[in-house]
C-alpha cells in the first residue's frame, strides 16, 4: 500500500480529495514542539520552528512575541514535573531547550530517566555534556585533554591561592578571572592592574559570585576579534549553523559596561572558508571526539565562543545552547525545515537531512531599557510594533499588561533583524525600522555591523 503523508494545515486538509486517495494509507503528521525559555533566542527558535510542516509550537514560559508564533504555557523551567505533565498531555514530540540552566540542572537526564517520556525527543546535552558550560574548570581540562586551542590557565581555590598569585605574576596584563560556575553571564572579570586582580581573586573565592566562584579559572588574555560559531551535533555527525558576531558592550564603539549582547551580524566577513575549516579541524572535530571518548551522548547545540587571532581560532568558552542575540540573526539565515533538522539530530541522523544557509546578511539591533545593564524600569508601554516592514522583531523582554498592550519586562527588550545583500543594506533597513519602535527610555547601539562593513 502506498503511503501518503499529510500534514495538518488548513490548505492541505481542504485539499484532501478522498476519492483520489482511496486505497492508500494516510498518515497525518502533526508535530507538537515545546520551546523552553522566554527571551529573544526562544522567540527566534519558535519563529523558525513554526514555519515547519505540521508544527504546532508551545513556548514555556514565552513572552509577548512568542505568543505570535505559538502558544505560551506558564511553566517554570525548574519545574521538570510540570514540563513532563505538559509534554504527555499535549503529546509533545520535540522539546528544544533554550537556556543553559535547565540543561545544567539535568532536564535531559530527567527526560531520559522517565519511561513515559521515552518517545519525546529533546534537543540539548545531558548534565555531563552541559558541564562544558556549567564548569569553566571542567571545560578547560576537557580542552587540554583533547588538544583544543584555548588560553593557558590556572585553577584556583582556597587551598592553592598562593599559587594563583604566582600564576598572575607570571602572565601579562590584562588579567582574566572567571568564576567556575554559572554566574548569570557576570562571572568574568578582566583587570589591568595586578594588585586589583589579586584582590578580586580573593573576593571571588570568598563568594563574590556565590558558590560559582569557589573555584576561579585564571586565564591568559587572548588577543583578536571574537566570533560565535554554532554547531548542531547528534554526537556522531554535525552541521555548522551560520556564525555570528555579537556586540557585547552597551555603548557605541564598544564602550561601557558588558551586556548580554546588543546586536549581531551574520555571516561574519572574517569567517572565511579557510578560517571555518580551521574551526572544524582544530575545534569541532576534537571536541566531538572528546565528548565521545568521555561517553557523553551529546545531541544539541554547541556554541563556540572563539577568538580569531591572526586567522587562528581559540576557544574562549563553550556554551551548550544557542547565543542571544546571535540566534535572532542566525535563524533568519537557516533554510529548510528546522523541525526536520532538529528531529534528525535527536535521533542521530543529522547526516540524512538537507541543510542549507542563505547567502543574505542578517543584522540584528537590540533595543534595551534605559539604564540597562544596570537598574532599569519595566512595564513601559511599547508602540510602533504594528508599523514594521520587512524586518522580524524578536521579543526579548516583553509581556502584556491588563489592557493587552505590549510592555517592556526586561533589560533587553526587542531584537530587530533585517536581511540584506550586504551588511550596509541590512543595517539601513534594521535601523529604519528600529526608529519606529518607541518606549520610554529606549536605548540601542547605532554602530552594529559598522566595524565589519569594509573588512579586508
Ligand atoms: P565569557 O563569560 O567566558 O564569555 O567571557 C566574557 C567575555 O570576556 C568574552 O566574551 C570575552 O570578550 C572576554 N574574555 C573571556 N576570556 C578571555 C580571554 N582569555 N582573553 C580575552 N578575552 C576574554
Ligand atoms: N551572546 C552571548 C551569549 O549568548 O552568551
Amino acid at each position: 500500500m502506498e503511503e501518503i503523508i499529510m500534514y495538518p494545515g488548513e490548505a492541505r486538509q481542504d485539499a484532501l480529495d478522498w476519492k483520489a486517495v482511496q486505497g492508500q494509507h494516510i498518515t497525518a503528521v502533526r508535530r507538537n514542539i515545546l520551546v523552553l525559555g522566554s527571551g529573544g533566542r526562544e522567540h527566534a527558535l519558535a519563529w523558525k520552528l513554526a514555519q515547519s510542516e505540521g508544527a504546532h509550537v508551545f513556548i514555556a514560559p514565552g513572552n509577548a512575541g512568542t505568543a505570535q508564533v505559538g502558544v505560551n504555557v506558564n511553566i517554570k523551567l525548574s519545574d521538570f514535573e510540570s514540563i513532563k505533565d505538559f509534554c504527555l498531555k499535549q503529546e509533545i514530540n520535540l522539546v528544544v531547550v533554550g537556556p543553559e540552566q535547565p540543561l545544567v540542572d539535568g532536564i535531559v537526564d530527567f527526560f531520559k530517566a522517565e519511561d513515559a517520556l521515552k518517545t519525546v525527543k529533546i534537543i540539548g546535552p545531558d548534565k555531563r555534556g552541559a558541564l562544558l558550560e556549567g564548569s569553566k574548570a571542567y571545560a578547560k581540562d576537557f580542552m587540554e585533554k583533547y588538544g583544543v586551542p584555548t588560553a593557558k590557565c590556572f585553577k584556583v581555590n582556597k587551598d592553592n591561592l598562593n599559587e594563583g598569585y604566582v600564576f598572575l605574576e607570571s602572565v601579562k596584563a590584562p588579567y582574566v578571572l572567571k568564576a567556575d560556575g554559572l554566574a548569570a553571564g557576570k562571572g568574568v572579570l578582566i583587570l589591568n592592574d595586578l594588585q586589583e586582580a589579586k584582590d578580586e581573586l580573593g573576593k571571588m573565592l570568598d563568594g563574590k559570585f556565590g558558590a560559582a566562584s569557589a573555584t576561579v579559572v585564571i586565564e591568559e588574555f587572548l588577543k583578536g576579534i571574537e566570533v560565535s560559531v554554532f554547531v548542531l551535533t547528534d554526537g556522531e555527525h554535525y552541521v555548522l549553523l551560520p556564525e555570528a558576531k555579537d556586540y557585547k558592550r552597551i555603548g557605541d564603539g564598544d564602550t561601557g559596561l558588558n551586556t548580554g549582547g546588543m546586536g549581531g551580524v551574520s555571516p561574519v566577513p572574517f569567517c572565511t572558508p579557510e578560517f571555518l575549516n580551521k574551526v572544524e579541524e582544530r575545534i569541532v572535530k576534537p571536541t566531538l571526539k572528546g565528548l565521545k571518548s568521555e561517553g557523553i551522548d551529546y545531541k544539541g547545540f554547541i556554541f563556540l565562543g572563539l577568538m580569531n587571532d591572526g586567522g587562528n581560532p581559540y576557544v574562549i568558552e563553550y556554551n551548550v545552547r544557542m547565543g542571544d542575540p546571535e540566534t535572532e540573526a542566525v535563524m533568519t539565515r537557516i533554510e529548510g525545515d528546522f523541525a526536520d533538522l532538529l528531529t534528525a539530530c535527536a535521533v542521530g541522523r543529522l547526516d540524512e537531512v538537507h541543510y542549507a544557509k542563505s547567502d543574505k546578511t542578517a543584522v540584528t539591533v537590540m533595543m534595551v531599557s534605559g539604564g540597562y545593564p544596570e537598574a532599569y524600569e519595566k512595564g513601559k508601554v511599547m508602540s510602533g510594533l504594528d508599523r514594521l516592514n520587512n524586518v522580524v522583531a524578536f521579543h526579548a523582554g516583553t509581556a502584556f499588561n491588563a489592557q493587552n498592550e505590549v510592555i517592556t519586562s526586561g533589560g533587553r527588550v526587542i531584537a530587530v533583524t533585517a536581511l540584506g545583500d550586504s551588511i550596509e543594506q541590512a543595517r539601513t533597513l534594521a535601523y529604519r525600522e528600529v526608529e519606529k519602535i518607541h518606549f520610554e527610555g529606549a536605548n540601542y547601539r547605532h554602530d552594529i555591523g559598522i566595524d565589519l562593513m569594509h573588512w579586508v
